[in-house]
């Protein structure tokens, strides 16, 4: 019988390629998405990828009844992977009751589940948020966790403590956390891809929007940093490589192969790259030429962070394995074709 997996927040930007992963794996897909941060056409995107057709409720996971109704409806769940959640670090400042009434009480319902309705295990979505300013880089999975710099960051702490509080308490029940760096990209097929809503906050979709026109010219956030080219460093990973890494993960959770209750993974490319990189990486890619401008440090960032990534490596079988002008070039893909069918619509 094939696997049934729980996906929250599986229409958002990393879950829909995860469920693309998951069902060309032949696993069974039920999606919970309350489409707060994704559009319901997604799922025609999953379908043309795989020509499957994933289980779609429209569900609010603060809501604990209609929470239950979904393990009522589909009994033969195996796992779930928790993804949906509020995730803009800005926007947790101004609102983080928002942040945390979205983020903690989505978890703690589905562990409710998890409990009620007999599951065993769970992929969550964590964050190298969690790392702050690294002490050093590479930061590997033991590094202190600093206290978090936003609202946003602070749920993925607490909620990482919540899970391992709850699996002390509960017996035959796994998870794994995996901390994300920066997902970039997009689907190869162009069909699936990032939806930001109003100016992005993020690097890469920022980048394509400017080289579509729609923005006058990219802010780069500080020269000088203590860095070589002093702007900062991140580990940007293609979408698709962390979505096949949550494949890997469920296998091992379904097959018993987890050497704790509660494991967490790295999930980058372990090469950090400046901003500067990143833009001559897009130039080069492309063929596009970027206007941008020097600006200050943005609040809040760090100088440098970037994953020690031998441990997933190794435990889970697992490695990033597209490059940065691939994963670009992906990007810029899915821009083109989101102004194509915007301007047909
Ligand atoms: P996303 O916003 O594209 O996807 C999240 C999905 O969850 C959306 O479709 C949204 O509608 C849904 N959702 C939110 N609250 C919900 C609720 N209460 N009930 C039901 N559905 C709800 O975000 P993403 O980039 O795909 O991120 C997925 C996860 O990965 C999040 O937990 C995020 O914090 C984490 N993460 C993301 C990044 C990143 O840079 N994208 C980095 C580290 C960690
Ligand atoms: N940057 C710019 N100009 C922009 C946007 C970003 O120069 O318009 C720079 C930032 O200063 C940073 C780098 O590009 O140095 C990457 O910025 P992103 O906003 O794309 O990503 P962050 O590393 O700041 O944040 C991401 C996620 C957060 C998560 C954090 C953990 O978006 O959800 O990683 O480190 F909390």
């Amino acid at each position: 019988m094939k696997p049934v997996i729980l996906v929250t927040g599986g229409t958002g930007y990393i879950g829909s390629h995860t469920v693309v992963e998951l069902l060309e794996e032949k696993m069974e897909v039920v999606i919970i998405d309350n489409l707060s941060n994704s559009e319901r056409e997604v799922l025609d995107g999953i379908a043309g990828i795989t020509g499957t057709r994933p289980h779609f409720e429209e569900v609010d996971l603060r809501d604990r009844k209609a929470t239950y109704g979904v393990f009522e409806k589909y009994p033969r769940i195996d796992a779930i992977i928790h993804f949906a959640a509020f995730k803009a670090v800005g926007e947790s400042v101004e609102k983080p009751l928002d942040y945390y009434e979205n983020n903690l009480l989505s978890l703690i319902h589905l562990l409710e589940a998890m409990h009620k309705y007999r599951v065993g295990h769970m992929v969550f979505s964590s964050s190298c948020t969690v790392y702050g300013e690294p002490d050093s880089v590479p930061v590997t999975e033991d590094a202190p966790i600093k206290k978090a710099n936003s609202p946003y960051g602070n749920t993925k702490q607490i909620s990482e403590e919540i899970m391992q509080d709850w699996l002390n308490a509960s017996r035959d029940k796994s998870i794994i956390a995996l901390r994300y760096f920066n997902p970039i990209g997009a689907h190869p097929s162009a069909l699936i891809g990032e939806l930001p809503t109003g100016i992005p906050n993020n690097l890469v979709p920022f980048i394509t929007q400017t080289a579509a026109g729609i923005r006058d010219c990219l802010n780069v956030f500080g020269d000088d940093y203590n860095t070589p080219d002093g702007s900062a460093i991140r580990d940007y990973i293609n979408v698709v490589d962390l979505a096949r890494a949550h494949v890997v993960a469920i296998r091992r959770l379904l097959e018993g192969n987890q050497k704790a209750a509660f494991e967490v993974f790295n999930l980058g490319t372990g090469k950090g790259l400046s901003v500067f990189e990143v833009i001559a990486a897009f130039e080069k890619a492309t063929g596009q030429k970027l206007n941008y401008r020097i600006v200050d440090r943005r609040e809040g960032d760090v100088e440098q962070v970037y994953a020690d990534t031998r441990y997933a490596n190794q435990e889970l079988g697992w490695k990033a394995e597209k490059g940065i002008e691939e994963t670009l070039r992906s990007a810029w893909e899915w821009e083109k074709q989101i102004r194509s069918k915007k301007a047909t619509s």
